[in-house]
């Protein structure tokens, strides 16, 4: 069954992800595309998809920028519903030889909109409704075939769609959590402008996934680096399921995990019945790291380190698919599907080993967003503590003590960290947060303990809200968590004096500390 699919064409907008998983959670199936697709290419898409709209991201260019993104016009003759975001809006407009112009004032953040007919995306809106905007450019005028459908006191049209074909523009980011309507606008046009059905869901995923591995690997082994995070967890999941004792699991402890996370890979994946391999490399990794400082120096180190374990292990397998925890948006970032790649670079650890051929790479949750992992992972029988585990960078906690990094630290650390953890947790309030974890500074404070003076490290914690940690906030969280957590760091950690709570957003900040 071809499935109704929304396509996003990319044109760098950082919320581009949004408009995905938007429609995803509407159950609609949606791919994002480069937005200068070729229309052969096109046409090949519409025969794997049931192609019903389009969609166009917004961007950081100006349409009149030299090399800014642009798309065949002839996609709008196709007779397929477009609607145009932000970017997207000036691009339709730009095309149909309307009036884009730098704004008088641009407009960044909540902004009122008048809605001046309620009609296509905008059925069912009150005349006043809050958005969220960030332009530059406006749409001042545009030809007879467009009607103006709403303004704001800044943009003249900040939304209009086509007389007879169903093209849109909304100069604002409906895939924002904060257009308080946006949900609806965007219902409006996958259900009643594309007519799409709800029928992508994660019932069947695991049934089917496991299908095709079976028919991709035959009676092929397999190889994964595990690294315990939920991605290569659910990966290794599925493909034991199909291939069974085909499979081996490489996890190389680098000595940079958090407490308990060895133990409870071995826990779950014994009951999987595959040849996992547990890698003690800690003193490798500590020995290579020895003095070093920079943050970047630090991942580098990791990641080579990381493969020549992993290298070494994978010549004794003689295996002939790789697997890997490759999700949707991974791919993304790393520019194979859009623009979206030359605004965040992604930062892994792992990467393919150099030495080994395979025959193929198999990648289960290639389609998928986190959320959609998480689903398949509770389907797959993996524990909660897995299925909903936080993110974790790949090197681990190097990149959360600051400084060089040495065993006393790494201990340090780690029992900070599982404190942060276990406090948050028994509040029940990791279930509104993206992260929180405990951060290792490279300063000393002085403090008393006993009837002492004594001179120690201090600890910073950090707890962040976000959706797809493009951006974050810090977390508001009760007083008396923030007690508990610094009385148990200083009772419990006798080398630390103070412990310390980040409040910074990103941005300005990042997540992690390097
Ligand atoms: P930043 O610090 O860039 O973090 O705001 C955004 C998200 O990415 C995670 N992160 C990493 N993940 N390898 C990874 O696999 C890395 O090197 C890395 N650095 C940051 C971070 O935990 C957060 O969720």
């Amino acid at each position: 069954m071809r499935r109704d699919t929304i396509l996003v064409f990319d044109f760098g907008g950082q919320y581009t992800h949004l408009i995905g998983r938007n429609v995803r959670e509407n159950g609609v199936y949606s791919e994002i595309i480069p937005c200068d697709i070729s229309l052969e290419k096109l046409k090949k898409l519409r025969s794997k998809f049931n192609v019903k709209g389009i969609i166009f991201s917004g961007g950081p260019d100006s349409v009149y920028d030299k090399d800014a993104p642009k798309f065949d016009k002839r996609v709008l003759e196709l007779g397929i519903p477009i609607l145009g975001l932000c970017y997207g809006h000036q691009l339709i407009a730009h095309v149909a030889k309307g009036r884009v112009e730098p704004a008088k004032k641009k407009e960044f953040g909540y902004a009122e909109v008048t809605i001046d007919n309620p009609v296509g995306v905008l059925a069912g809106l009150s005349r006043k409704e809050k958005v969220w905007m960030s332009h530059g450019d406006t749409v001042f005028w545009l030809p007879d075939d467009f009607e103006r459908l709403a303004h704001t006191e800044n943009s003249p049209i900040a939304a209009f769609r086509h007389r007879k074909l169903k093209i849109f523009g909304l100069q604002w980011h409906p895939e924002v959590v904060h257009t308080v309507h946006g949900s609806l606008m965007l219902q409006n046009f996958i259900f009643k402008e594309c007519g799409c059905t709800k029928n992508w869901s994660m019932q069947g995923f695991s049934r089917n996934a496991i299908k095709e591995i079976k028919q991709k690997v035959g009676k092929g082994r397999c190889l994964v680096a595990l690294s315990g995070g939920v991605d290569s967890s659910v990966a290794t999941a599925l493909v034991a399921k199909a291939v069974g004792k085909r499979l081996t699991a490489v996890y190389v402890d680098t000595g940079m995990m958090r407490e308990g996370e060895t133990t409870q890979i071995k826990r779950t994946f014994s009951k999987f019945h595959i040849d996992l391999k547990i890698i003690d490399a800690k003193e490798r990794f500590l020995k290579a790291l020895k003095g070093v400082s920079d943050p970047e120096k630090k991942r580098k180190i990791i990641g080579r380190e990381f493969i020549r374990v992993f290298e070494e292990q994978a010549k004794a397998v003689k295996a002939d698919y790789l697997v890997q925890g490759t999700i949707y948006p991974d791919r993304v970032e790393s520019g194979s599907t859009g623009k979206s790649a030359l605004i965040k670079s992604h930062h892994n650890v792992g990467g393919l080993p150099k030495g080994i051929k395979f025959k193929a790479i198999v990648e289960p949750l290639r389609d998928l967003y986190k959320d959609e992992v998480r689903k398949v992972a509770k389907d797959a029988g993996l524990p909660d503590k897995i299925v909903h585990r936080q993110p974790f960078p790949g090197p681990g906690l190097a990149v959360r003590i600051v400084g060089p990094i040495t065993e006393e630290k790494l201990e340090i650390e780690r029992k900070a960290d599982h404190i942060v953890t276990e406090e948050i947790e028994r509040k029940g309030l990791e279930k509104n947060l993206w992260q929180y974890f405990a951060v290792l500074t490279d300063t000393k404070a002085t403090g008393v303990k006993g009837d002492a003076r004594a001179y120690g490290w201090v600890v910073a914690w950090r707890a962040v809200v976000s959706r797809e940690a493009m951006t974050a906030s810090f977390a508001e969280l009760p007083w008396d968590v923030a007690r508990r957590i610094s009385t148990r760091i200083t009772n419990e950690i006798p080398q630390v004096t103070r412990v310390v709570y980040d409040t910074t957003d990103k941005p300005p900040g990042m997540v992690e500390w390097e």
